[in-house]
């Protein structure tokens, strides 16, 4: 595995994760995380072997690689770590887009006369407001993907948009930041306990609490290709512990079947 060294003086990024207290750094073109609760970091990697068996194209999606860290201390911890993927481009959360042009997203999200659908529709409405952007397909694509992954952390902070100031234009970020996903939270969900049981406890973000209710906006086409997740899974058996078996138990859930298609196993 990849080890990378953090220079004493590397300043480490303050996490907006809910869960707030995941260590990171940016060293050259690299952002580093180290684990805090579990394995967030196998959990992302896994989550980037899934989309690498979609039909999302490579800048859809950030690349996570294991790693070990070697902290300034001496001690040495495990992680993952991902290539830069903004460049000069500046990135604005859907929370701060909304900061910057309307009000907090609470406004909307908080609100309990509005359906999830009604929600949805909102935020992305006033989504294309700012930026021109109809990205109603691809954000509830990541959605029905975060349902799949049990990801707990698609706060408002985790979507986002990039705007290139020379050609004053926009776009969607890729999916990023898929390590509170899989039971990764290991303090909240204890190794050993029923995973039926520890997969009913996880809570869904942004539009509503239940993974369910955000599968639902999708209504787009099958894109992930279950032979080659599959085949991709037997060739990485070990590496992956409980992230594997919650993967494999989430697609044997029938809910999920209309994001599967059957296609050839070949590696790209
Ligand atoms: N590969 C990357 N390219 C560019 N920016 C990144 C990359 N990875 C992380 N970042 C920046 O660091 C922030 C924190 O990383 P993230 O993976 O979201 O962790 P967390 O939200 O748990 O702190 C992101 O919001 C983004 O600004
Ligand atoms: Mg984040």
């Amino acid at each position: 595995m990849e080890k990378i060294s953090i220079p004493t003086n590397t300043m480490r990024i303050i996490s907006t994760s809910s869960k707030g207290d995941q260590s990171k750094w940016h060293v050259g073109e690299k952002w580093v995380k180290q684990n805090a609760r579990g394995y967030e970091g196998k959990a992302e990697v896994l989550a980037s072997l899934i989309l690498a068996c979609s039909t999302l194209s490579e800048q859809e999606y950030v690349t996570y690689k294991p790693c070990e860290i070697l902290l300034p201390t001496g001690e040495t911890v495990n992680g993952c770590y991902s290539q830069d993927f903004r460049g000069e481009l500046q990135e604005v959360t859907l929370e701060r887009l909304f900061e910057a042009n309307f009000t907090s997203t609470d406004s909307i999200l908080n609100n309990k006369a509005l359906s999830s659908q009604e929600k949805f529709e909102q935020i992305m409405h006033h989504v294309e407001i700012v930026t021109g952007l109809d990205a109603r397909a691809v954000i509830s694509r990541m959605l029905a993907f975060d349902a799949l992954i049990l990801n707990e952390d698609r706060h408002t902070n985790n979507i986002l948009f990039l705007y290139n100031p020379v050609t004053q234009s926009w776009q969607i970020a890729p999916i990023f930041d898929n390590g509170l996903s899989l039971l990764s939270d290991e303090k909240d969900y204890p190794p050993g306990k029923p995973l039926t049981i520890l997969k009913r406890k996880v809570k869904a973000k942004p539009f509503n609490s239940s993974f369910t209710r955000q599968l639902a906006l999708y209504t787009g086409p099958a894109f992930i290709n279950k032979t080659k997740l599959l085949h991709q899974l037997e060739m990485h058996s070990n590496e992956f512990g409980r992230a594997k078996q919650v993967l494999l138990s989430q697609m044997n859930d029938p809910i999920f079947d209309h994001l599967f298609f059957e296609g050839s196993d070949h590696i790209d």
